[in-house]
């Protein structure tokens, strides 16, 4: 019997997210077509390591790209990178982002670099927030979409003006593009395009693209050979990335082209969320492949419910749902390969569903 809501959700048929299981098998299925005689990278070195980095530097519009294990190395490494360069430690980013709320404060205790908190968090960067700021500081990141907030965006006038002023003001600009392609389809611009306002650039390999970890960090040839140190002296200079490597640029190959499709399922599948009487996305129509979907109900309230629906239809919602409030709760959810395997009938079907069930609570309340 599946009584919780991730037992119930790990046993439909079906999944409203994602690209499938993170099993295995994802590792299985990149290595598949690989020569068994292809060569190792040695501590960053090799064609196979070097390759992937030149093909992303091209990707991105960069001089020079370094293959990392994980985004949050390579950010905190870019920003003390620029914090050395201007002899100034301290940056500026928005309250809910990856580094402030995820990383224990790993960028404050290994490199004592101050950090400004730009907007509130309900909303993103606009221009004005930098504008306002205090003086000194060495470099603004903005997370594109801004994932705790639902995925927003600003719009790309604003990045364009953002990133002229921080050039003028002699500010490093650098881009948390964890889910940089997604964004791709909403601005309707080129990874080069986008990468062009920022100084430095990163990028994870698993996230809509669905690999193993890792993530690409571009810039200028001195500001990457200066981040390849700092990936040493934080271990991050493996003997051997080839396994994170090649499954970021099998499934680069297959899923780069597929954001525009995950972008067009998402608004879909908030429109149809939005229908129903107690639930509102964050935001209402999505920017990416990404959204939060809230539910006017207290989070034990949610959870009963998702677990009824999950079991009657076997159509996977959430595993998961986080308290907001007394009186309210969210989980987020990213659109991939696995939305299409369902006919749209069934999805139909499971909302009316889950508005049956949503307005029965609502109504003994
Ligand atoms: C916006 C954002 N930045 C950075 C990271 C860090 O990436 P990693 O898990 O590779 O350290 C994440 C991971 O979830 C993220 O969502």
């Amino acid at each position: 019997m599946a009584n919780t809501l991730r037992e119930s959700y790990n046993k439909t048929n079906y999944k409203l997210g994602n690209h499938g299981k993170r099993n295995v098998q994802v590792l299985k299925e990149a290595l598949q077509e690989i020569d068994e005689n292809v060569e190792s990278d040695i501590y960053g070195q090799g064609k196979i390591i070097e390759d992937f980095q030149e093909k992303m530097a091209k990707l991105l519009g960069k001089e020079t790209a370094v293959f990392f294990p994980s985004g949050t190395m390579a950010q905190q490494i870019a920003l003390r990178i620029w914090c050395d360069e201007k002899d100034l430690g301290k940056v500026a980013y928005h309250p809910l982002s990856h580094l402030e709320i995820h990383e224990q404060d790993g960028l404050k205790k290994l490199h004592k670099i101050e950090t400004i908190l730009l907007a509130d968090e309900t909303r993103v960067i606009e221009l004005e927030d930098i504008k306002e700021m205090e003086n000194g500081v060495a470099c603004v990141l903005l997370e594109l979409p801004q994932r705790e907030i639902g995925g927003q965006l600003p719009s790309f006038e604003t990045l364009v003006q953002i990133s002229s002023y921080c050039k003028e003001q002699g500010i490093k600009l650098h881009l948390d593009g964890a889910r940089l392609l997604e964004v791709l389809p909403f601005y309707q611009k080129t990874a080069a395009e986008v990468s062009a306002l920022f100084d430095s650039v990163y990028m994870s390999f698993y996230k809509g693209i669905g690999g193993i970890a890792g993530a690409i960090l571009a810039g200028s040839r001195e500001f990457t050979s200066q981040s390849k140190v700092w990936k040493r002296r934080y271990g991050g200079d493996l003997i051997s990335l080839y396994p994170y490597i090649l499954s970021a640029d099998y499934y680069y190959e297959k899923r780069a082209s597929k954001m525009a499709e995950y972008y067009e399922s998402a608004k879909e599948l908030a429109a149809f969320f939005n229908e129903c009487e107690g639930i509102h996305t964050l935001p209402i129509v999505p920017v990416s492949n990404m959204f939060h979907v809230h539910f006017e109900l207290e989070k034990a309230e949610a959870e009963a419910i998702l677990t009824a629906v999950q079991k009657m239809t076997g159509i996977g919602i959430s595993g998961y749902i986080n308290v907001i409030n007394e009186n309210a709760s969210a989980f987020e959810i990213s659109l991939g390969d696995a939305y299409k395997d369902i006919p749209t009938e069934i999805v139909r079907e499971m909302f009316g569903v889950l508005s049956g069930k949503i307005s029965e609570v609502r109504r003994e309340k």
